[in-house]
C-alpha cells in the first residue's frame, strides 16, 4: 500500500539498460514504457557527468520533439523545430520565453538507471 502512494508522486519507474555509456554532452532518445498507457517518450542527457530525463515533446509548441545527440554548448538539449534550447536540469528555456519542459525524476542504478514517469 505505502509502495503504490509513493508510486503516485514519484511516477512509475521505467528502467533504461546501458545508460552509463552515455557520454558529457549527448542525449539519446528513447520511449519507455507503453506511450499509449502511462509511457513516455523522453529524452536522457548527460551534463557534467550527471544524467537528466526530460519528456522529449518540446513544451513550445505541439509539433517539436528534442533531439537526440551533441548538446548545444555540451549542456543544452534543443528542438530543432525553432531552435530553443532548454535546461536538462531545470528544464527551463534558454534565451527564450517558453514553459518549462517536463522534467522526471531519475536515479542512476550501475550501468542502468530508472527514470520515474
Ligand atoms: S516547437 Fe520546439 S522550439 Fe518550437
Amino acid at each position: 500500500m505505502f509502495k503504490r502512494l509513493v508510486q503516485l508522486f514519484r511516477g512509475r519507474p521505467h528502467r533504461v539498460e546501458g545508460i552509463a555509456s552515455l557520454p558529457d554532452g549527448e542525449a539519446r532518445a528513447m520511449i519507455v514504457g507503453d506511450p499509449f498507457n502511462e509511457g513516455a517518450q523522453i529524452v536522457i542527457a548527460r551534463v557534467e557527468g550527471q544524467l537528466y530525463a526530460l519528456d522529449a515533446l518540446c513544451p513550445h509548441a505541439t509539433d517539436g520533439h528534442f533531439n537526440e545527440g551533441k548538446l548545444i554548448e555540451g549542456r543544452y538539449v534543443w528542438c530543432p523545430a525553432h531552435n530553443y534550447r532548454f535546461d536538462p536540469a531545470t528544464g527551463k528555456p534558454i534565451g527564450a520565453v517558453c514553459k518549462k519542459a517536463t522534467c522526471y525524476r531519475l536515479e542512476v542504478d550501475g550501468d542502468d538507471c530508472v527514470v520515474y514517469v
